[in-house]
């Protein structure tokens, strides 16, 4: 038991935005922070901490508490666990008495498994330091790698006798279960009572989860003893605290410097963590010699949104390794790659160079994931065009899953120089796969509508339809009109090409603007409240993720008259320039009206923007007739929240736009 005034000593130290900002990115807004909810999958953050209250909440999936709740509920704990989690983070003292053997009895499975590794950590690290065969094989072996007592301290490296199973026997002494001992992989259980340490005679590595509970533990074997039939590096398997798809090893020690650099050194080995951070690089993790998940992604990323891979020159598993680094591109993590020079590791390189060396190094050779990947691909596929043609939509591929526009352009412009193709047919393809994404999105969207028709009715009619889409309008114009225009500009420009330019520095890039219109309300989730202007979208996607030209051609011959009809009214006659009107004058209107590219721009981008603020007051103003309708508190407070957030994305699209488009 904990005592009453040791609680409330708890209870005052822990500030909720220290105790959260563990787990979650936190940024400053106004008096609160707000972040991504780790309770629900979100994109727009919509869990709010309040420091002044000492409480958290998610406006989105409606949990909150304190800094306690907050523990308990992330981490699973029980109340007591929760508490001796804080006691621990703020460095207070908790008289905790030994477990006793009925104690131990009362945990339930994942309890055990948690108290059952805490142990054996300890038992390892004692055999380690105090033990003969720790000192002369394990501690040896640690020095001689170049680890320094610190360094040892602080990975809580530890030793397992030779000794058939004299862990087992001291862990059976202290009160563990065989059962327990077995589950943890501790243990390996053999007919009669014949038990096996499964790490007999290996030095230790401890693996700690998130939060910094032991989960599972790594083995190496000593190069004195190394055979070539046993495996150099053991782990424990799988149980119900130790995933290795969502484990890093070195996170919770990488923690604090990954979010101060926002950035995180991504490693093969244990070896290569404890070397780097020995030298001073502290925001190192490794996946342990498997690729990388998507678990362990979302991990980093609850830290920051920058990845750097270092890795061996010569190592032949990245390729392998690299397979599933797409994923990365899709959670929009920035990915870049360093290769270190022949024969070196990070371990060796971190024990040969200096921090700032290091640091200078990786600087210099990092490359972007795509162009790292381009380079290996390439060269692979020698003079072969079919090699080729697939390494090109393979890259597409990659390219096409980056949400930022301007990245993704820039991505397409080096990549078309590496792979010697156009930039053209590169962004094409690429445009294609983005296409067919919007595309697929659209169809399942038309799905589910289809699905919740019938439900739909009866709430539509129970909730009259209060606010028309034709009674919002801006500068004259409803949405209708608005989406007409986007039809209009589909129908007549869609096909032309446009440059962009991010900066003087950079050159410009080009883009189609069906592409960017696309790819704009792609990127914001927005779709058609028209339902012929949805459909002729929906129609124009599905023959552009086909064929790149005359898509309007097609159109006008669509099986459906509406859509035809459409295309007619909406068309613009191209003015034939007769010689008799080549007035400067003539001309200079004429250019006003098509020919200027930077208008056309202009027209797109206010266009799509005037598009999305109609919506935004649309939906604000449906959400706030939602709140006359006497709502729990609880609802009362999700719709206000959402109604906040709505109206930020307004104030944005606002300052683009310029005054003369505010609402009063
Ligand atoms: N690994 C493993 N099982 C093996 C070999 C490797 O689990 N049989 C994992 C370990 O996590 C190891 C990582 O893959 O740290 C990288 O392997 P490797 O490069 O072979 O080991 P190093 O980290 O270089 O280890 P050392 O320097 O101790 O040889
Ligand atoms: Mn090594």
């Amino acid at each position: 038991m904990i005592k009453q005034e040791v609680i409330e000593n708890i209870l005052d130290s822990a500030r909720i935005e220290e105790v959260v900002g563990d787990f979650v990115r936190l940024t400053k807004r106004g008096v609160n922070h707000i972040g991504l909810c780790p309770f629900h999958n979100e994109k727009t953050p919509s869990f709010t901490v309040s420091s002044a209250k000492g409480i958290f909440k998610c406006f989105g999936c409606g949990a909150g508490g304190d800094s306690v709740g907050f523990i308990m509920k992330h981490e699973n704990y029980s109340y007591v666990e929760a508490l001796r989690y804080l006691a621990n983070k703020y460095n207070i003292e908790i008289e905790e008495q030994e477990q006793t053997p009925t104690q131990i009895k009362e945990l339930n499975e994942r309890e055990t498994l948690y108290a059952v590794s805490s142990f054996a950590k300890n038992y390892f690290t004692k055999t380690l330091n105090e033990t003969e065969e720790g000192k002369s094989l394990g501690l040896s072996y640690f020095k001689e790698r170049g680890f320094s007592a610190k360094t040892i301290e602080k990975f809580q490296l530890g030793y397992v006798l030779q000794e058939r199973d004299a862990f087992t026997q001291n862990a059976l002494k202290n009160g563990y279960t065989i059962n327990s001992l077995e589950k943890s992989g501790l243990t390996i259980v053999k007919e009669n009572n014949y038990y096996i340490d499964r790490f007999r005679g290996r030095v230790i590595f401890p693996i700690q989860n998130f939060s910094g509970k032991i989960v599972g533990f790594g083995g190496r074997i000593l190069s004195s003893v190394q055979q070539s039939n046993t495996a150099k590096y053991i782990n424990s398997p799988e149980t119900a605290i130790y995933h290795k798809s969502d484990v890093l090893y070195g996170l919770y020690t990488a923690k604090t410097a990954i979010k101060k650099e926002d950035c995180c050194f991504l490693v093969e080995g244990y070896t290569d963590v404890i070397s780097l951070f020995q030298t001073g690089i502290e925001n190192v993790v490794s996946s342990s010699g498997t690729s990388l998940t998507v678990g362990q992604i979302k991990l980093i990323r609850k830290l920051t949104d920058n990845i750097t891979i270092v890795y061996d020159g010569d190592n032949a598993g990245i390729k392998a390794a690299l397979r599933g680094i797409s994923l990365i591109l899709q959670e929009g993590m920035n990915v870049r790659v360093v290769l270190l020079p022949e024969g070196e590791d990070p371990d060796s390189f971190a024990r040969n160079n200096t921090k700032e060396d290091c640091l200078n190094y990786i600087k210099e050779h990092e490359e972007s994931f795509i162009q790292f990947k381009t380079n290996l691909l390439l060269k692979d596929v020698g003079n072969d065009p079919i090699r080729k043609a697939k390494l090109i939509n393979e890259i597409a591929q990659d390219i096409a899953l980056i949400k930022d526009l301007m990245t993704r352009t820039l991505f397409t412009k080096e990549c078309s120089s590496l792979l010697d193709v156009s930039e053209e047919v590169l962004a094409q393809t690429v445009g294609k796969l983005r296409v067919k994404a919007y595309y697929d999105e659209q169809s399942k969207e038309k799905k589910e509508e289809s699905k919740h028709e019938e439900k739909q009715a009866f709430v539509d009619a129970v909730t009259p339809n209060v606010i028309s889409v034709q009674e919002i309008r801006l500068r004259g114009m409803s949405i209708e009109d608005i989406e007409r225009k986007v039809i209009q500009l589909l129908i007549n420009h869609g096909e032309n090409i446009i440059s962009l330019r991010i900066s003087d520095k950079e050159e410009a890039m080009n883009i189609r603007i069906d592409q960017f219109i696309f790819d704009d309300l792609c990127d914001d989730g927005i779709l058609f409240e028209n339902s012929l202007y949805r459909e002729f979208f929906h129609e124009y996607a599905r023959i552009a993720e086909s064929k790149r030209e005359n898509i309007i051609g097609s159109l006008r011959q669509h099986q459906k008259e509406d859509i035809r009809n459409l295309c007619l009214e909406l068309i613009h006659i191209p003015i034939q320039v007769s010689p008799l009107w080549e007035s400067e004058r003539i001309k200079s209107y004429i250019n006003c009206i098509h020919n200027d590219e930077s208008k056309l721009l202009e027209d797109v981008i206010r266009t799509l923007q005037m598009l999305k603020l109609l919506k935004i007051k649309l939906l604000i103003d449906s959400k706030q007739e939602q709140l006359k309708n006497g709502l729990t508190e609880e609802d009362e407070s999700i719709l206000l929240h959402e109604i906040t957030t709505l109206k930020d994305k307004r104030k944005e699209i606002e300052s683009v736009l310029g005054t003369a488009y505010r609402w009063n």
